[in-house]
């Protein structure tokens, strides 16, 4: 039994002093639930914007290694974000002996054998609360709460910048831009807001979300992924006024006969659903389990405290088994090696497709475009024409269909020969239905 645990915090942005301030303001409460001391013995950062958090006690460094070479820390929370160089934080950490705690979900993403795999070598625990869905305890969820479970699909609401974004949109009729400035000011987005905008960061999210639910690493370059920055705001005003819909950038990982299926993009959600109503920042995450059926989660997926409070619960957890030396007896792994993965194809998926068309108001156009869809077998359920055009073809207009379940690659199929019409006069939009 020890009675001190001591951490050390490499990043201090918004993450790392949001959980400075936690560990400071729960101590008593955090240390009830370790049973031991728990002490932030270093801060490594570039610069210290939360002064007033860093007592005398924290000692300060530029130098990651400075941490890595203390004999004294137990657990390393790496909070830089980026790979380079989290990567090797985190696997210097573990190779000089010492547990991790990361909200980094690009590294684990993309090296997740690699981390394991070190992890499982020297009996370390990574724990990573916070790199999937902000402050909602996802992670844990799919590895203690549903252990019981075989999980065959997962669909989330990940990205909270894009949740805002479509949001505010929706709801004020902001522009993409001033929505996206706003959710850089209140901390929701990556460095580089690229990653939220097309679907990387939501693409990483369910890379990880899958590997945990299939037991060994599903690389994120195995997700189709599309993101939000051809979406206008003709789009969700259409989509709420005709088909009673709202549009989530959904994160989806399902388990078909043929093998994973992973795939992120803007999808038209009724507003019935409860992810219609999962608002900004709130992410929305929803796990079918062989035994439990449906379970939802709902919270704030961004944001310095909420994420905060994803690290902090990871800090408790390992700390209570550093102290109570169990930390690594059972190494916390899912890395089957030995198992080869099989992945579905994109082209196999089928739901309801939104198509808005942009083309000349012209005799025939109409038939053409029924007949290419009837000619690949996607039936219509709906057909709606709209006399305004598209923003970059002012003499054209808009007809939306809406198609009846048909298989993805009979519609893209069918796009792919709409937009060689020469009465198209823009490239088809193609929004899915779930
Ligand atoms: N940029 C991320 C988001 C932060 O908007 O969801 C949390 O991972």
């Amino acid at each position: 039994m020890k009675s001190h645990v001591n951490l050390a915090l490499v990043g201090f942005g918004t993450i790392g002093s949001g959980t400075l301030q936690l560990l400071k303001e729960h101590r008593r409460d955090v240390e009830a639930r370790v049973g031991a001391k728990v002490r932030m013995k270093w801060i490594c950062a570039k610069e210290y914007k939360y002064p007033q958090l860093i007592d005398k006690t924290i000692r300060k460094t530029k130098n990651w290694q400075d941490v890595i070479n203390d004999p004294d820390v137990d657990c390393v929370i790496e909070l830089m974000g980026g790979t380079h160089p989290a990567l090797d934080v985190v696997t210097a950490a573990l190779k000089a002996g010492k547990h991790v705690v990361t909200a980094n979900k690009a590294i684990l993403s993309k090296h997740w054998n690699d981390i394991f795999g070190t992890a499982e070598r020297m009996r370390k625990l990574v724990y990573f609360e916070a790199a999937v869905g902000g402050g909602v305890p996802v992670v844990q969820a799919l590895n203690e709460g549903l252990a019981g479970n075989k999980i065959h699909k997962i669909v989330g609401i990940l990205n909270g910048t894009t949740n805002f974004i479509l949001t505010q949109m929706q709801e004020t009729g902001a522009s993409f831009d001033e929505a996206l400035k706003a959710a850089q000011v209140a901390g929701f987005a990556e460095a580089n807001p690229t990653f939220d905008i097309e679907g990387i960061d939501a693409a990483q999210k369910i890379s990880i979300l899958a590997s945990l639910a299939a037991g060994q690493w599903l690389s994120p370059d195995h997700v189709t992924s599309e993101g939000i920055s051809r979406l206008q705001s003709t789009d969700s005003r259409i989509i709420q006024e005709r088909f009673n819909c709202t549009i989530k950038l959904l994160a989806i990982a399902e388990k078909t006969p043929r093998g994973w299926i992973l795939r992120v993009h803007p999808t038209l959600v009724p507003n019935a659903h409860p992810f219609a109503h999962a608002r900004n920042e709130y992410n929305a995450i929803a796990l079918h389990g062989n035994a439990v059926g449906e379970v939802m989660l709902y919270g704030k997926g961004a944001g310095r405290l909420p994420t905060a409070s994803a690290v902090l619960s990871d800090i408790i957890f390992i700390s209570r088994q550093i102290a109570n030396g169990t930390a690594g007896r059972v190494p916390y792994v899912s890395r089957r090696d030995h198992q080869t993965v099989e992945f579905g194809s994109m082209n196999d998926v089928r739901c309801r497709y939104y198509l808005r068309i942009t083309t000349l108001d012209k005799p025939g156009v109409l038939s053409k475009l029924t007949g290419i869809l009837g000619k690949n077998k996607v039936s219509l359920a709906s057909v709606h024409q709209d006399t305004f055009g598209n923003q970059s073809a002012p003499s054209s207009v808009t007809v939306i269909l809406l198609t009846h379940e048909s298989r993805e690659a009979d519609v893209q199929a069918s796009v792919k020969a709409i937009d060689r019409l020469s009465t198209t006069k823009a490239k088809t939009v193609l929004l899915r239905m779930e």
